[in-house]
């Protein structure tokens, strides 16, 4: 084939590419950003090693001790780049109020005149001196119908290692696209271009961020950051909020479809002694322990039982000819919170990360391991820290330093983790059977409840709040409302998806179907001592059999405000010292806490009062009558 060349620039185009459409698209790119070469990843293992060594010779990796660590990497960011930037994400729709007030919003003329077509738009020659890396990757298993593909443009080889190991990427995706096939089109760069002659720095990046999505034309642009939920476009940006406007769009129309669902959802099997299998999808913001929660062990007393991962961050919800609901993990890796993990808190997390990871701000040891804060009891006696300095137990005990970001990350393929379901990367999916809502919250909302319906679920969820994490840039610990753990991830107006989820489940029971049940839990509760009273991790089979038990009709449980909660005698205490005093602690409602709680759900509806459903406020009207008349 000949190789087109566009304005001095030689695309190498690989025969296997047949698109035109994605050929010119790259070129457009390409001359754009300036870019000084054009590689095509085929998604090899020699090309993934070569890319690795590539980053080695840069400096940005580290190559760990093969011996300890084998096949692995550790890249310490710049230190002004280390977590996702709401402020700088935008939701451009033509109308504002489409976004809606949880996401930022500038018109797309305006953003694009700022980003490509102004005299100093941002992406223009945004790669001199850099190579363009195409990276074509499918969510979701390779050819599914359930899957989506994109192909992201990046001038970061960080970026296409991650991808790889995130994604299924390669050139397979490029044979299933055909010549024709849409893709959604995502461009990523560092903002870092080069002059003739200057040396690079490890991390190049840019004080300046946007994070932009189209969803009228499903594209994304990324400038200045290579932080994974800021770059890594199939994770975030595509998979939660431009896949969000697409299941919507998909219930829109005379088809009668219900749609589907895009959440920042876990979703895990879980088979009882006598081979009965479950699937829960959950939803908790951001640092509060999906990957923990999707990899769990269940305590000794629990012989029998066995939980299995089929995502740990997303997940996309389609319903099925039987009118159930299916989930898929549209990712084939995670990209998980190293600090806290330990072979306590998930020792399943633990065996994955043996090997071929990724690593990103933990720290470095002595021997060319890693470390981060939790990881062991103790602490190794000096390392590197993540922004390669000498730490030691006592420079941490007098500077408050930390050996890791508290957002260290670990980049990891999912064929690495031991509790894989076999269901993985089933194109077909998996029946869910319920779904779980959970935030971070100290005090307040209890251990478990139970919906007794589908709109009192999606009302649980809509109201959710939590505590901040450093997955995100910006004050940590502070309380805010997190609707289905999705404030950062919505790709549209949020009451317009409060109705969404009203619709589907509406049009699910209407063709008779069975819907999930539905739970918001807390692991997070502390006692007056300031301490956590749940001792969480595998300890939460307890609440999720629970959970089984209910679907089954056996569980018991009281109703009261806000559902149904299990008394102290309805969780299987065997092998845990865990007293009824302490079970109070953490279901107990508190009626001056729950006064303060109703005042922000009304503050987060007042928020919303545009296109919120009705439907909601009527069910908050419930809970706050009952709430007066049974707690005071
Ligand atoms: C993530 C996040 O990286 O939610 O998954 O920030
Ligand atoms: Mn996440």
């Amino acid at each position: 084939m000949n190789q087109p060349v566009m304005q001095g620039l030689n695309l190498n185009l690989p025969s296997y590419v047949q698109h035109p459409r994605l050929i010119a698209w790259v070129a457009e790119i390409a001359a754009l950003t300036g870019a000084a070469s054009v590689y095509w990843c085929d998604g090899s293992t020699e090309e993934y090693q070569r890319l690795c060594e590539q980053l080695v010779r840069a400096g940005t990796f580290k190559k760990l001790n093969p011996e300890l660590r084998p096949g692995s990497f550790l890249a310490n960011s710049d230190p002004s780049d280390v977590a996702r930037v709401e402020d700088r994400t935008f939701i451009c729709t033509p109308q504002k109020e489409d976004a809606g007030p949880t996401n930022n919003w500038m018109a797309p003329a305006e953003m694009r005149t700022l980003l490509q077509t102004g005299d100093n738009a941002l992406f223009k020659g945004s790669m001199r001196g850099r190579t363009l890396y195409v990276v074509p990757f499918s969510m979701g298993p390779l050819g599914s119908p359930i899957a989506h593909i994109g192909v992201e443009l990046s001038d970061s080889p960080y970026v296409a290692v991650n991808m790889r190991l995130m994604t299924r990427m390669g050139r397979a995706v490029l044979d299933v696209l055909g010549s024709d096939g849409e893709f959604v089109p995502c461009v990523h760069t560092v903002g870092a271009p080069l002059q003739p002659g200057q040396a690079d720095v490890p991390w190049p990046c840019n004080k300046t961020k946007y994070i932009v999505h189209y969803p009228e034309t499903r594209e994304i642009w990324s400038y200045g950051s290579g932080y994974g939920g800021n770059a890594l476009l199939g994770k975030k940006c595509f998979a939660l909020r431009i896949a969000s406007t697409m299941g919507r769009q998909a219930a829109e129309g005379p088809s009668g479809s219900p749609g589907w669902l895009a959440e920042h959802m876990l979703v895990l099997g879980v088979e009882n002694p006598q081979g009965k299998k479950y699937h829960v999808a959950a939803a908790f913001p951001s640092a509060c322990g999906k990957t923990n929660f999707a990899m769990l062990i269940p305590p000794k007393a629990f012989a029998g039982w066995k939980v299995t991962t089929i995502g740990d961050d997303i997940a996309w919800i389609k319903p099925g000819a039987d009118g159930r609901l299916y989930a898929i993990n549209p990712e084939a890796g995670y990209f998980g919170v190293a600090p806290g993990t330990n072979a306590h808190t998930n020792p399943n997390c633990m065996a994955s990360l043996e090997r071929d990871v990724i690593f990103t701000n933990v720290a470095l040891t002595d021997d060319g391991d890693v470390w981060w804060e939790g990881m062991t009891d103790t602490p190794p006696a000096h390392c590197i820290d993540w922004q390669g300095k000498d730490w030691t137990p006592a420079i941490a005990k007098e500077t408050g330093a930390k050996a890791a970001h508290p957002n260290a990350r670990f980049t990891v393929a999912a064929t690495n983790n031991p509790a894989l379901d076999a269901n993985w990367d089933n194109p077909a999916g998996v029946p869910l059977d319920a779904f779980i809502f959970g935030g971070r919250r100290s005090t307040t909302v209890p251990l478990v409840t139970e919906a007794r319906d589908w709109t009192e679920g999606v009302y649980m969820a809509a109201t959710m709040g939590s505590e901040t994490t450093a997955a995100a840039a910006g004050q940590q610990g502070v309380v805010r409302r997190d609707p289905f753990a999705m404030l950062p991830f919505m790709g549209y107006n949020m009451s317009d998806y409060f109705q969404h989820w009203l619709d589907l489940g509406a049009k699910l029971a209407a063709s008779g179907a069975t819907l999930p049940k539905i739970y918001c839990v807390n692991w997070f509760r502390k006692g007056d001592d300031g301490k956590f009273v749940w001792p969480g991790y595998g300890e939460n089979m307890r609440v999720l059999k629970w959970m089984l038990d209910r679907i089954e009709g056996t569980g018991g449980g009281e109703e009261h405000v806000f559902g149904v909660t299990p008394n102290y005698g309805d969780l299987n205490w065997a092998g845990l010292d865990f007293s009824a005093a302490q079970f109070d602690t953490v279901t107990r409602i508190d009626a001056a806490e729950w006064h303060a709680e109703m005042k922000l759900h009304d503050e987060l509806f007042t928020q919303l009062a545009h296109h919120l459903p009705a439907a909601l406020p009527a069910v908050k009207a419930r809970i706050a009558q009952r709430l007066q008349k049974e707690v005071g």
